[in-house]
């Protein structure tokens, strides 16, 4: 039996979708009052890859730690790090009817390893879906900017899906506008390059209303 409600966030590099995940989870934390609701949600915050130490260990050794890896084998190791994160947490989470936060998700191993990494997007989607039981979010926000602009605004050493070229990350947006335009229902895009309070007003909106 399934109570709670699961949202993701979703975007390219520097899209700035940890920031509002955060900013999201505080928000429906506290009481809301236009909403007519006296106590915040209970809301779970999890991220894809990471959360549990399977996951933090795969992000690690995928984002860090490896040389070249082929999509295939890339694909397969952060559905197995989302298979665990659903059993550990989000599934308990939902049944415990908390709203579960989610950054990343399906979506980011349809297009970075599909769109993007060549593995074809059909049978993935099947496989990605069926290894988690086809538990998809409720909603999922994708946070669009184009790559020059989101790969410009990451600091730091540039971990190995940085470092991809600047095609490799054309195809995850254009990945992304195709999910979104096949699960309209599911699937909402917001313009990342707006200020971060704007973004965020947009996706408690969203949030809101679906
Ligand atoms: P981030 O969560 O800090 O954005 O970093 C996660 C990186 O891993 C990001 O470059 C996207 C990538 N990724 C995939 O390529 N496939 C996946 O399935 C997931 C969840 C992430």
């Amino acid at each position: 039996m399934r109570r709670g409600f699961f949202i993701t966030l979703e975007g390219p590099e520097g899209s700035g979708k940890s920031t509002q995940a955060k900013r999201l989870a505080a928000a429906l934390r506290r009481p809301q009052p236009r909403h007519r609701r006296r106590r915040g949600f209970r809301v779970v915050e999890v991220r894809d890859p990471g959360t549990t130490s399977l996951g933090a260990r795969l992000r690690v050794v995928l984002l860090h730690e490896c040389g070249h890896v082929s999509s295939m084998a890339e694909a397969l190791l952060f559905i197995a790090g989302r298979v665990q994160l659903v059993e550990e947490r989000i599934r308990p989470a939902l049944q415990r009817g908390a709203v579960v936060v989610c950054d990343r998700f399906h979506d980011s191993t349809m297009t970075y390893q599909g769109d993007a990494g060549g593995v074809p997007v059909r049978w993935l989607d099947e496989v990605g879906r069926r290894a988690i039981g086809g538990l998809m979010p409720d909603v999922t926000i994708v946070l669009d900017l184009s790559p020059q602009a989101g790969l410009s605004r990451v600091r730091g050493a540039k971990d190995r899906m940085e470092r991809k070229t600047l095609a490799f990350h054309r195809r995850v947006r254009r990945g992304y506008r195709r999910i979104a335009r096949a699960e309209p229902h599911r699937v909402v895009i917001v313009n990342a390059t707006q200020s971060a309070h704007k973004i965020h007003h947009q996706i408690m909106e969203i949030v809101w209303h679906h």
